[in-house]
């Protein structure tokens, strides 16, 4: 009878268990291993945390209690008294199943323990315990008549990759310290742990050097303009020249230290040989153009002119080595990244100093002047005490000894570089560049390309092919040509970011599109109490339109999400879910001009409402037809 009544005990802790996991937990990037256990743990009035005072453990605890004491109103205490809520312990002896980053957490009814090798361990584990309570956790204000609870679990949790970056381009648009900062949190949040600032650019440069003052009081600034980026007006002489700004070295050794505290490493990337612009204006002798006196820094108008850098002149190797000599004393982090993407060769192919080096060199085309190049950097650079990174177009003329690689044009770039035996960071196009549009481009800011929130998830940073050991981790880009504002680089951010931070720290057998998607919805009204935007593409159908055999203009749908009705109209009114549903190939009738439509889950509007000239589906389909 004992063994009988055990079984059933059992049976229904284990069906309780799994009915928690999938109810409430929605914890983003999924952890490793997570056991849900009976019961809840009640955030008290009166909070203490407990740390000892090894590096790092004040930073997690000033993060647990700062987040702690806005939204609840509760009063958090730091102690090292080892009576506490929350316990903040370094492991004695070292857990390598954890590793450097992970984490083990443990929530019960009488408390929090979250025991690490680390303080980043610590802090993975207190951002995970936030993840636990309820969403308005993340309001700004203090959030009355809310069961501060979470549920009681057991999670073993650890990254997949030690590299786990975005990139923030600061140059296109800048971006004040402020709004990276809170970036930065909002990075942290996710548990990526590098920020690539992309800091230099034809039209702006973001970073002081002492030594080179122009490069910020003459570079940092363009002129302001609005609209399409790439096809602006050229600017005239009466337009303002104030647009743009540049971090101080305070402010960046400011911000460096506001990364470290929430265990982020921020990488600089000075983009050379090409998108130099910036500097060129600054100091015209960089380049070999001789009209490079009268270039400006680009305001966002088709490019026209020299933006490289003279790779034959003893007086570029003699900037470089001011400019990293500068910003390697700024940036604790191993790495520079130094670009080389992208860099054009025509103004080299016309100079006979460029030709005079390659007959001395012996270098056979002007891949390999950019290699000559790049070499000369990488020694640069490692003589200041760091590592060199560059775009993947520096594997063309052949790499330096012992140069990384980020790759970005796919992933084929990474895995030459990896046969080499290079180390390679991947952060294709295909898969993480969030300056692509989320959705139909009718209803985003035009882009060249498109990535929708599940092709971001499905990222692998690993190809079968080559040693993992080489591919340190993943990253996503976000390039700010077309994102003039802090709350447009939030849109394109999120949710596409979240896919991403699954893709790089959770083990690939946890990843699902089916339970991750749902995570987002809740993470979403996350974001609403934290005011963070987003993009809702996710919710907006695709349009795939085509001329069907009876010479007709038809239009299909469908949607990355299940369980969503599409209603549309073609009479110019706006449909809501009284209207006809979706469910088969539409013909656009002979005089419409417009088609509307909207999603909805149930009852509720959940798409935007997308407004799509028939012209517009007429050309797709004539595209299509022509196979383009
Ligand atoms: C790049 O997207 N040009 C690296």
């Amino acid at each position: 009878m004992k063994k009988y009544l055990l079984l059933i005990f059992c049976c229904y802790n284990a069906i309780s268990t799994f009915a928690q996991t999938n109810k409430t937990l929605s914890i983003i990037p999924e952890p490793v291993k997570t056991v849900v256990k009976k019961g809840q743990f009640i955030l008290p009035k009166q909070i203490s945390i407990s740390a000892s005072n090894k590096k790092g453990a004040d930073e997690v605890s000033r993060f647990l209690k700062n987040k702690l004491e806005v939204a609840s109103g509760s009063k958090v205490k730091i102690s090292s008294n080892s009576v506490a809520t929350i316990k903040l312990i370094f492991l004695k002896k070292a857990d390598e199943t954890l590793g450097y980053e992970g984490y083990h957490l443990y929530v019960t009814k009488n408390g929090v323990a979250i025991k690490a090798n680390s303080a980043a361990g610590l802090f993975y584990g207190a951002q995970t315990f936030i993840q636990l309570l309820p969403k308005e956790i993340e309001s700004k204000t203090i959030v009355k008549h809310i069961n501060w609870v979470a549920p009681c679990v057991d999670i073993i949790d650890y990254p997949r990759f030690g590299w786990r970056g975005l990139m923030l381009d600061v140059s296109r648009h800048f971006f004040t310290k402020d709004e990276v900062k809170d970036y930065i949190d909002q990075m942290a949040a996710y548990k990526f742990n590098i920020l690539h600032m992309h800091l230099t650019d034809d039209e702006g440069w973001r970073i002081e050097i002492k030594s080179l003052p122009r490069l910020t009081t003459v570079g940092a600034y363009n002129v302001k303009k609005i609209g399409q980026f790439g096809n602006f007006s050229a600017p005239t002489p009466d337009e303002p020249r104030t647009y743009g700004g540049f971090y101080t070295q305070d402010e960046i050794r400011e911000l460096v230290k506001y990364a470290s505290e929430r265990f982020i490493n921020i990488m600089p990337e000075i983009d050379v040989p090409g998108h130099s612009l910036a500097a060129i204006v600054a100091y015209p002798e960089l380049s070999v153009t001789a009209a490079a006196n009268t270039y400006q820094v680009h305001s966002g108008e088709r490019l026209s002119v020299d933006n490289t850098l003279n790779p034959s002149s003893e007086k570029t190797y003699a900037f470089l080595d001011k400019v990293l000599t500068e910003v390697a004393q700024l940036f604790p982090f191993g790495y520079i990244h130094l670009g080389g993407d992208e860099c054009t060769k025509e103004y080299w192919a016309k100079s006979d100093s460029v030709t005079a080096l390659m007959k001395k060199e012996n270098l056979k085309n002007y891949e390999e002047v950019q290699s000559y190049f790049e070499k000369r950097l990488e020694t640069i650079v490692e003589s200041k005490g760091k590592k060199f990174m560059g775009w993947d177009e520096i594997i063309e003329g052949g790499l330096g000894p012992n140069a990384a690689v980020m790759s970005w044009r796919g992933i084929k770039g990474g895995i030459i570089a990896a046969k080499l035996g290079h180390q390679v960071v991947m952060s294709p196009t295909t898969f993480a560049y969030l300056d692509y549009m989320q959705s139909d481009r009718i209803t985003e800011p035009h882009v060249y390309a498109s990535l929708r929130l599940n092709k971001s998830y499905q990222f692998d940073p690993v190809p079968d092919s080559v040693d993992a050991k080489l591919i340190l981790g993943g990253q996503a880009n976000l390039w700010t040509e077309q994102v003039y504002n802090f709350r447009q680089v939030e849109y394109m951010t999120w949710p596409r970011a979240m896919a991403i931070a699954e893709d790089v720290w959770s083990a690939k057998e946890k990843k699902s599109w089916k339970t991750f998607f749902p995570k987002v919805e809740k993470h979403f009204e996350r974001l609403n109490e934290a005011e963070i935007k987003y993009g809702p593409g996710v919710y907006d159908p695709s349009f795939e339109a085509k001329v069907n055999a009876d010479n007709k203009l038809e239009v299909e749908f469908s949607t990355e999400v299940s369980g969503l009705d599409i209603y549309y109209s073609f009479d110019n009114s706006y449909p809501d879910r009284f209207y006809p549903k979706y469910t088969e190939a539409l013909v656009v009738p002979k005089d419409a001009t417009q088609l509307r439509v909207i999603t909805y889950k149930g009852k509720q509007p959940i798409g935007r409402m997308i407004t799509m000239p028939v012209s517009e589906l007429q050309h797709r389909a004539d595209a299509r037809k022509k196979g383009n």
